[in-house]
């Protein structure tokens, strides 16, 4: 990494010193800039398990505090854990504030380690500046960001003159992540300079290509963080009741485990071996888009049944989820999957029946 040397050492030093009762992390400062890769990379070389939580897990209480209240400061694999809040102006500002008022006391007494990230100090974050301690990173320099913009082309062996580097550092203003994508623009294959496509488009566009080179290139152009077309793309195939579903579903899986990967490794070249499968699960599918997971029905009797109840506390345990989430997610998933002949299960199947 570049930049923030001074700032960047203060952040490693916290948490090579961590321990129960110091002060929160807050960093503070521009997109691009390296923070997220940061929280992720010191996380990784001093062997935590990062707790990532989104704005999705941030906006009410009661998620929030549902996902916090069982964290245990070490995970199945023994490793220490530690929390990451990323993004958190962009969450509390939409004026929630008992998902504010539930964080400032949880990182009062953590018993693990919490690092936030914002890029703006917002007034709605009052109470979380007073209680951590905030660290502000600034844009990348350009001499910086020129050496490393060199030092990528030389290893991905990629061709620019001094100029067109020049321009890129210019305009790209400190913020790194949009200087590395603009070199990717100038040097990439013209389908990925095409214009980006709205969920709706992309997914379509790759169901109805005639072949399947086509499809990647609808899947590449897809404007949507790999993990919404993840969903997505489990959503579109479970409704299109596809003959070959199960061999599609296994791609899918496939995908999920290699996106988890690349997130872990911070590996992204290896996204496009993710849009490669997701085009193979959409190509050709029956059945038109859909972004809502599949219509589960959830009917309460039924967990009293005991092979539902066996199943649920299986999941439990295998799955790491909670109890509700494996009743009102992962139960009616295994259900629907033994209804299309994915799994067989025949004492499940008629107790369904
Ligand atoms: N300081 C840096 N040194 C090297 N590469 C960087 C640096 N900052 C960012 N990058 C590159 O930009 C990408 C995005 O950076 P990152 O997600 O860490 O930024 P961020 O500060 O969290 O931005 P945001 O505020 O938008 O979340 C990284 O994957 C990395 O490739
Ligand atoms: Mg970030």
């Amino acid at each position: 990494m570049i930049g923030n040397e001074y700032a960047r050492r203060q952040i490693v030093f916290w948490l090579k010193d961590w321990k129960k009762g110091k002060k929160p992390l807050l960093i503070i400062g521009p997109p691009g800039t390296g923070k997220t890769t940061l929280v992720r990379a010191m996380s990784n070389d001093f062997g935590y398990y990062v707790f990532e939580l989104n704005a999705s897990d941030l906006r009410t209480r009661e998620k929030l505090e549902s996902m916090l209240s069982n964290i245990s400061s070490i995970n199945l694999y023994g490793q220490p854990v530690l929390v990451f809040l990323d993004e958190i102006d962009g969450i509390f500002s939409r004026g929630d504030q008992g998902g504010m008022d539930y964080m400032g006391k949880y990182i009062e007494n953590s018993a693990v380690p919490v690092v936030m990230a914002a890029n703006n100090r917002k007034d709605s974050m009052k109470e979380i500046f007073k209680k951590s301690i905030v660290i502000e990173f600034k844009r990348i320099p350009n001499r910086e960001m020129e050496l490393m913009l060199n030092h990528i082309a030389g290893q991905e062996h990629i061709h620019l003159t001094y100029d067109k580097i020049q321009t890129i550092v210019r305009e790209s203003n400190g913020d790194m992540r949009y200087a590395i994508n603009q070199m990717q623009v100038v040097t990439s294959e013209p389908i990925f300079k095409d214009r980006k496509l709205p969920s709706e488009e992309a997914v379509k566009g790759a169901i109805y290509s005639a072949t399947y080179a086509e499809s990647v290139g609808f899947i590449s152009r897809w404007d949507a963080d790999p993990e919404l077309k993840i969903m997505i793309t489990a959503a579109t195939l479970f409704n299109s009741g596809a003959e070959d579903m199960a061999e599609r579903a296994k791609w899918l899986s496939d995908a999920d485990i290699l996106m988890n990967r690349i997130r872990r490794l911070q590996e992204w070249r290896m996204l496009r071996y993710l849009n490669y499968m997701i085009a193979y699960v959409l190509n050709g599918l029956p059945g038109g888009y859909n972004e809502y997971l599949i219509p589960f029905t959830v009917i309460n009797q039924r967990w009293k049944r005991p092979i539902y109840e066996s199943i649920t506390e299986k999941m439990e345990h295998e799955l790491h989820v909670g109890r509700a989430e494996a009743v009102s997610i992962m139960v009616p998933m295994y259900e629907f999957l033994i209804r299309k002949g994915i799994i067989v299960n025949d004492d499940f199947k008629k107790a369904m029946a």
